[in-house]
């Protein structure tokens, strides 16, 4: 019954429906059939032996004046004023035929239906024949108890089979009639019942989705306005807690950024500066040198020092580009692309059509983030050697970057959910806070993957 369950309900109500209704008419039928059919032979009966009867009783006279004219009229009368006589005879006390209606001739076998030698009643005896042109009830009537002979008559079943028949006929019309409005009655019932059930349906999915919906309005106050209220409670609650869990986001993304921006001043200002006063000693120490082996080993300590002050010059620019708040988006990430097409020995093309530099600060920030993490991921996943990189700048910041590696499949990504590993959907964070689309995408045969960011314009989320 698989495929009855997954069957609407509105198809499962109209096929419940018909099979009842069908097997109603089906039963209905065969009972009046039945009932009907025993009360219409029984009066068939009935008839017969009457009609046998009024023979009985006419005919006694003609047989002892051997009026053979007068028994023909007789039968003849009797067979053609009443439709269900098949055929009427009489026969002689020793069970010789007088008389008869067949056309064609006596069948034969017809005399030997009943044992007359048992039958000096009054009683008439019926029978009942089975031939081609269906059942037929054989009534005999003896004539004065039999002493004169007896009246033969057979009635057949095609009128009552008709009247069944036409009976029948008109039942099933009234209830294909009946069925049919109901069916009506019933699909509009089910529709109304259904159509909020759908509305329902569709807003369920669309929560599963994460598109948390305008509240439902409740029409009633059955199970369907209970169920809706309850869909209500729970997106209401959904839209809460992710108002929540974006704003607590929202902020470890600045407290982030904040503590980044102060390391980054740290190493700079601080830490730097602190290593580049100890190089500047040591270049003096190594002048005051007494020997050239102090002095040389002197000097290649500076060359370390040096070379750490370096490294964390670069570490602060990771942390917080210099570039992005004093020269602007376009120019940080430029920077950034010279330092990782040197360091990776990648073919790195930027295509940016942005004229002014963009005046939200978190969306610059959002955007260039995102192409670092966009960046790493190839050097560390994809194996490619080649990326380009289109920003562009309309309604919406547009971001995307694609690269010719190994590209990205729906298992991966969920293998790495995970495992806690949290670049992509760190993206796909911080775009959505700031009310952004973000997909992943592929562009056979030669970019494999293709991520796409795109940010609305002013509209800062707080
Ligand atoms: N450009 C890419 N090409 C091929 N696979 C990629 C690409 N970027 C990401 N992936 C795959 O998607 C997974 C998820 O990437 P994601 O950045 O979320 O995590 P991660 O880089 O593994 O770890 P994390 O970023 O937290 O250090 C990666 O583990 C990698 O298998
Ligand atoms: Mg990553």
């Amino acid at each position: 019954m698989k495929w009855f369950q997954e069957m609407r309900i509105i198809h499962k109500l109209s096929l419940s429906f018909a099979t009842v209704l069908f097997l109603l008419s089906i039963s209905m039928g065969i009972i009046l059939w039945n009932s009907m059919g025993n009360v219409m032979r029984d009066s068939l009966e009935t008839k017969g032996i009457d009609l046998a009867a009024q023979l009985a009783a006419l005919s006694s006279e003609p047989i002892q004046t051997a009026n053979l004219y007068a028994l023909h009229e007789l039968v003849y009368l009797t067979q053609n004023s009443n439709k269900e006589v098949r055929y009427v005879f009489i026969t002689d006390d020793q069970g010789a035929v007088l008389v008869h209606t067949f056309p064609q001739g006596m069948p034969k076998k017809l005399l030997s239906t009943h044992d007359v030698s048992q039958q000096k009643s009054e009683e008439p005896e019926v029978l009942v024949i089975s031939t081609d042109e269906g059942n037929i009830h054989d009534v005999l009537y003896p004539i004065e108890r039999g002493e004169l002979g007896y009246i033969r008559v057979g009635m057949h079943e095609k009128t009552i089979q008709q009247v069944l028949l036409a009976n029948i006929g008109e039942l099933i019309l009234t209830t294909i009639f009946i069925g049919a409005v109901t069916l009506v009655f019933c699909v509009k019932l089910t529709q109304l019942f259904t159509k909020p059930l759908n509305k329902l349906i569709k807003i369920s999915e669309s929560i599963s989705r994460g598109i948390l919906p305008a509240e439902t309005k409740v029409t009633s106050g059955d199970e369907l306005g209970k169920l809706t209220t309850a869909i209500n409670t729970m997106t209401a609650s959904l839209k809460k807690s992710e108002a929540e869990r974006q704003s607590l986001l929202n902020h470890l993304i600045t407290a982030q950024e904040d503590e980044r921006k102060r390391i980054s001043r740290e190493l700079h200002d601080e830490t730097s500066q602190a290593l580049t006063a100890l190089i500047l000693s040591m270049r003096a120490m190594a002048n005051q040198a007494d020997n050239s082996d102090n002095k040389s080993f002197i000097l290649e300590v500076r060359d370390e020092a040096a070379g750490v002050l370096h490294k964390l010059r670069d570490l602060a620019v990771e942390l917080r580009p210099p570039a992005l708040d004093d020269l602007g988006l376009v120019a940080a990430i430029q920077k950034y692309l010279d330092d990782y097409k040197e360091r990776y020995q990648m073919k790195v093309e930027f295509d940016h059509s942005l004229v002014n530099p963009i005046p939200e600060p978190q969306a610059s920030l959002a955007i260039y983030r995102i192409l670092q993490e966009s960046l790493t991921n190839i050097i560390k996943h994809s194996g490619a050697n080649h990326v380009l990189i289109i920003l562009t700048e309309t309604d919406s910041i547009d971001l995307t970057v694609k690269d010719n590696g190994v590209g990205l499949t729906v298992e991966t990504l969920s293998k790495a959910r995970s495992e806690n590993r949290l670049g992509l959907y760190g993206i796909q964070e911080r775009v959505e806070i700031l009310g952004g689309r973000f997909a992943i995408e592929s562009e056979p045969p030669k970019w494999a993957t293709v991520i796409k960011v795109s940010l609305p314009r002013l509209k800062e989320v707080d």
